[in-house]
């Protein structure tokens, strides 16, 4: 019994071990084909992941060939309509020579030929060549660009040392805002003796009619003075009528009617802010509506801009005096390009940006070194401004170090800026100032 009970266990015990064995081998089994399976899945999402890849690659290169494509036929768009534009300016340009042709002596005595032209090839012929010839390519386009720089600053560097030509203006019908007084009364003066036709505007009838009177005395073809507020839009519209029934088609249109406070902001009243922007501003978008279209007509005509360089550096104490000033020069030089671009380009553009001019405007205000920063004198300021007109200037920054302060903003970091400033005294600029209202007191 007790043999058969010790055999009994001894294969109850083997057949637990083959039991083992065999879970172990089942488990075994399972281990790998978990595994295999396991590494299928792997497999497929990495082949998933490749193919997904694979045509975002391919969408990404048909993208970028789609935006090639695009580019090329915006490319070509392009240069078929500046060729068009080329033609019909070509073409326009034909009919306007042919009018100053026909033309006998009328009001319009002044034209593209009395330019100034400097020697040797025309620049628009240059032009035109290498437009004919460059055309379409891009390489040869930008060299074509670089050819133009060239010439364009070699004839600026000519100029620095031969004297400028200067156009005839006899004839001419010349509109002064703001003529009254200061910058616009020696303007007048100046153009007086130059065989014009004078309208003068200002608010101040009493300044308008003394600087009248002087023109009149110094030669002027005609006078005609007219009290006016060009910051109402209706009256600057209900003048210039009067004025084309009265006198004719103004030719020449300086814009230089402006006022300052010399408060600070949070202590300027709104209505002051808006005055200043409406006359400083808002007043050159009326007079070039109300003038322009005749300059247009005949594409002819000189839109001048009395702006300051408060117009090109913000200053502290003047910020809507500023803010119309930029606005001014950003109109001015916006019309100057459409004129351009439109094929208006008998139409010349000046614009102004004169640092302080001792007029009274400014009273009281100070330079801390007048050697690179001078205050101006108004009868100086007048002259460089008749200069700029008669050559067809189309920036007058006075003095020159002007210049040089707007190339340093144009990249220095704000916090150098403002070291140069408070250097320059820009920050001080304003501390003394009295103006011409308090002068009168
Ligand atoms: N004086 C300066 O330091 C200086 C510096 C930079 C720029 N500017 C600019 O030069 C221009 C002439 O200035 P100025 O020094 O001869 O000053 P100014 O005060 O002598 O002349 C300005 C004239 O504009 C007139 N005016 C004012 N408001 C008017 C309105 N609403 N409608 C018509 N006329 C109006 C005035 O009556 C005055 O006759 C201004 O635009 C001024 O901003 C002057």
């Amino acid at each position: 019994m007790l043999r058969a009970n010790r055999s009994f266990i001894t294969y109850v015990y083997v057949n637990i071990s083959k039991l083992r064995a065999n879970q172990s081998f089942i488990t075994y089994v399972n281990v790998i084909k978990l595994r295999a399976a396991r590494s299928f899945i792997t497999y497929v999402y990495v082949n998933i992941s490749k193919l997904r890849a694979n045509q975002s690659f391919i969408t990404y290169v048909n993208v970028i060939k789609l935006r090639a494509a695009r580019s090329f036929i915006t490319y070509v768009n392009v240069n078929i309509s500046k060729l068009q534009a080329a033609q019909s300016f070509r073409s326009r340009c034909t009919l306007v020579s042919e009018q100053n042709k026909s033309s006998s002596g009328g009001i319009f005595t002044y034209r593209q030929d009395s330019f100034y032209h400097p020697p040797g090839i025309s620049w628009n012929l240059l032009h035109q060549v290498t437009i004919l010839v460059f055309n379409m390519n891009f390489l040869l386009e930008s060299l074509h660009v670089l050819v133009m720089s060239l010439y364009c600053f070699l004839e600026a560097f000519v100029k620095i040392f031969l004297p400028v030509g200067k156009k005839s203006i006899a004839g001419e019908t010349v509109l002064i805002t703001g003529a009254g007084s200061g910058i616009g009364r020696i303007l007048a003066h100046q153009f007086a003796t130059m065989d014009v036709t004078l309208v003068l505007w200002d608010i101040n009838l009493d300044g308008v009619t003394e600087t009248a009177r002087v023109a009149k005395e110094k030669g002027a073809r005609s006078v005609h003075h007219y009290q006016a507020d060009c910051s109402d839009r209706a009256e600057v519209y209900r003048l210039a009528e009067k004025v084309k029934q009265e006198v004719g088609d103004v030719t020449i249109l300086i814009n230089n009617a402006g006022i300052v406070h010399g408060k600070k902001f949070m202590d300027t009243p709104d209505l002051l802010v808006e005055k200043t922007l409406h006359v400083n501003a808002m007043a050159h978008f009326w007079t070039y509506k109300a003038f322009l279209p005749s300059m247009v007509k005949k594409n002819h005509g000189h839109l001048v801009c009395i702006a300051s360089s408060a117009g090109l550096i913000g200053v502290n104490g003047l910020a809507d005096y500023c803010a119309s000033k930029f606005a001014a020069v950003g109109f001015a030089e916006s019309m100057a390009l459409e004129l351009i671009a439109t094929g208006s380009d008998g139409i010349k553009t000046t614009i102004v940006c004169p640092y302080f001019v001792n007029t009274g405007m400014f009273d009281g205000c100070s330079t801390k070194w007048p050697r690179f920063l001078p205050i101006l004198e108004p009868e100086y300021a007048a002259k460089r401004i008749t200069n700029a007109i008669l050559t067809d200037q189309t920036y007058l920054f006075m003095p020159r170090s002007i210049n040089f302060l707007i190339f340093l903003k144009s990249f220095m970091p704000f916090k150098e800026v403002v070291i140069l400033g408070m250097y320059f005294g820009a920050f001080n600029f304003m501390d003394a100032f009295k103006g011409r209202q308090k002068k009168a007191d």
